[in-house]
């Protein structure tokens, strides 16, 4: 019987969803947090279903104060932290001359200062406890450049660097933080693009395996980061991409 405590973003809905409920099924009692009650009360009860513990927490993680709030509450609820998966984000198909800065910063406000400020919380509970790991779900787009898309890109390789930074920081005092770089998995973020028969096909020329990912194949590398992998492994960023991006 584990007794470990799980926050995780945006895990109403996607590849956040599926990753809560991968870690509820080790045990781990999970905090569900986004912004939209509805989808994160579905995650909650489909996790109770299957014999796990969640509680939904409503969080905007670009807020400082609702982040300090969405720990608290974890804190309060289960008194221990062991885990954070920094999984909310956002993106915009945009090419640079269209790209107005109210669309960069609420790019840069969900997927970089929302990861900051929640790993900040997370690190000084994992600070006092000497332990605790953080994931973050960057992007493909992180490792590449892709036009149209220069904001997102530029968040994502943020996100791939803070996670080597805090990992040097955070190893003083045995916490871990590494990283995914999911390629494409059918979530509303693409759905867009799903529906566009020549994009997809482009999209799938670039992929060596020729599909997109299924949530679960993603969700199962951040359970085994989160809960499994072993301390000495820090810092660093798995792609799971179908090979898109060692090609
Ligand atoms: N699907 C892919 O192919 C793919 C590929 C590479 C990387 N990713 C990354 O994977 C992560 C999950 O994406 P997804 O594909 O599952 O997309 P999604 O279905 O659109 O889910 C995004 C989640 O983020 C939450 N969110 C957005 N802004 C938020 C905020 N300010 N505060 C709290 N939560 C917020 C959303 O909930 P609310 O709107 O209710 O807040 C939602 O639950 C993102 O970081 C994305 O960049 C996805």
């Amino acid at each position: 019987m584990s007794n470990r405590v799980a926050v995780v973003t945006g895990a109403g809905k996607g590849l956040g969803e599926a990753i809560a409920r991968e870690i509820a099924a080790s045990q781990v009692s999970v905090v569900l947090a986004g912004r939209a009650l509805e989808p994160l009360e579905r995650t909650r009860e489909r996790i109770v279903s299957a014999g796990g513990t969640a509680i939904v927490k409503r969080t905007d993680v670009t807020d400082a104060q609702s982040v300090a709030e969405l720990f608290d509450t974890a804190e309060a609820e289960f008194g221990r932290l062991d885990v954070l998966v920094n999984n909310a984000g956002v993106t915009a198909h945009v090419n640079l001359d269209d790209l107005d800065e109210s669309e960069f910063d609420r790019i840069f406000a969900t997927n970089v200062r929302g990861m900051f400020l929640c790993s900040r919380e997370a690190g000084r509970r994992f600070a006092a406890a000497g332990s605790g790991r953080a994931i973050n779900v960057a992007s493909v787009f992180g490792l590449l450049g892709r036009p149209g898309f220069s904001a997102y890109c530029a968040s994502k390789g943020a996100v791939v660097n803070f996670t080597r930074s805090v990992a040097a920081e955070w190893a003083k005092f045995g916490a871990q933080m590494n990283a995914v770089a999911p390629g494409y998995f059918a979530t509303d973020i693409n759905a867009e693009l799903r529906e566009d028969d020549a994009a997809m096909a482009k999209v799938l020329r670039r992929i060596p395996a020729y599909r997109m990912g299924t949530p679960d194949e993603l969700a199962n590398i951040v359970a085994y980061l989160a809960l499994q992998a072993p301390d000495f492994l820090t810092g660093q960023t798995i792609a799971v991409d179908g090979g898109e991006s060692s090609v």
